[in-house]
């Protein structure tokens, strides 16, 4: 897993060639693998190829949600909140744990933040993303995660990026 970890940066430009079936398939089993608070499992996952939709999504965002425009795929990753008060929390972890399944699979991805994000003309991007995927009313949107074959490289992480002092033991 450290491996992983080491090497997982974050990856906005693609190839232009869309992912497996199978590898979609693993990306979703381990999104429903994630744990979650009481095992309410409050998170669902909407799939993305459509280039029109990746297209609208691409301006879900002032800024920082351009590169949709160019990803095969993406996972909208959303959450009812009747069903539970750390519905964020749950859904953080699936988003994460979706990147890291990706990486293993050798492909790249990229978090796009929408929970708490405007639009350019101000709307909440949480609203936006609701009315171009048909997503019902109680459900909460927390990102977006892009993935694909990685058409930019970067550099992975080393020891010398970790930052030990933030590491306390026993006491502060
Ligand atoms: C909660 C969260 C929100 C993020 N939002 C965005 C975003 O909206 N757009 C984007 O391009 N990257 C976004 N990122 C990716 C970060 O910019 C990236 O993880 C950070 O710069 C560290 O780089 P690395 O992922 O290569 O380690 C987000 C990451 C996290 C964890």
């Amino acid at each position: 897993m450290l491996e992983t970890l080491y090497r997982r940066r974050s990856i906005r430009k693609f190839k232009n060639v869309p992912l497996e079936r199978e590898r979609i398939e693993k990306i979703t089993k381990a999104a429903l693998l994630a744990p979650s608070s009481c095992g309410i499992r409050p998170w669902e996952f909407i799939i993305v190829e459509s280039k029109q939709t990746l297209k609208l999504l691409s301006e879900a965002k002032a800024s920082g949600s351009e590169f949709l425009a160019g990803a095969p795929f993406a996972v909208v990753v959303i959450a009812d909140e009747t069903k539970s008060d750390v519905w964020i929390e749950d859904a953080a972890i699936s988003s994460v744990i979706i990147q890291l399944e990706a990486e293993k699979l050798g492909l790249g991805s990229c978090w796009v933040q929408i929970r708490n994000r405007r639009t350019a003309n101000g709307e909440s991007s949480e609203t936006y993303v609701k009315k171009v995927l048909d997503i019902p009313f109680h459900y909460r949107v927390e990102c977006i995660i892009a993935a694909g074959y990685p058409a930019e490289r970067k550099k992975p992480y080393s020891q010398d990026d970790l930052l030990m002092e933030k590491i306390h033991y026993e006491k502060y």
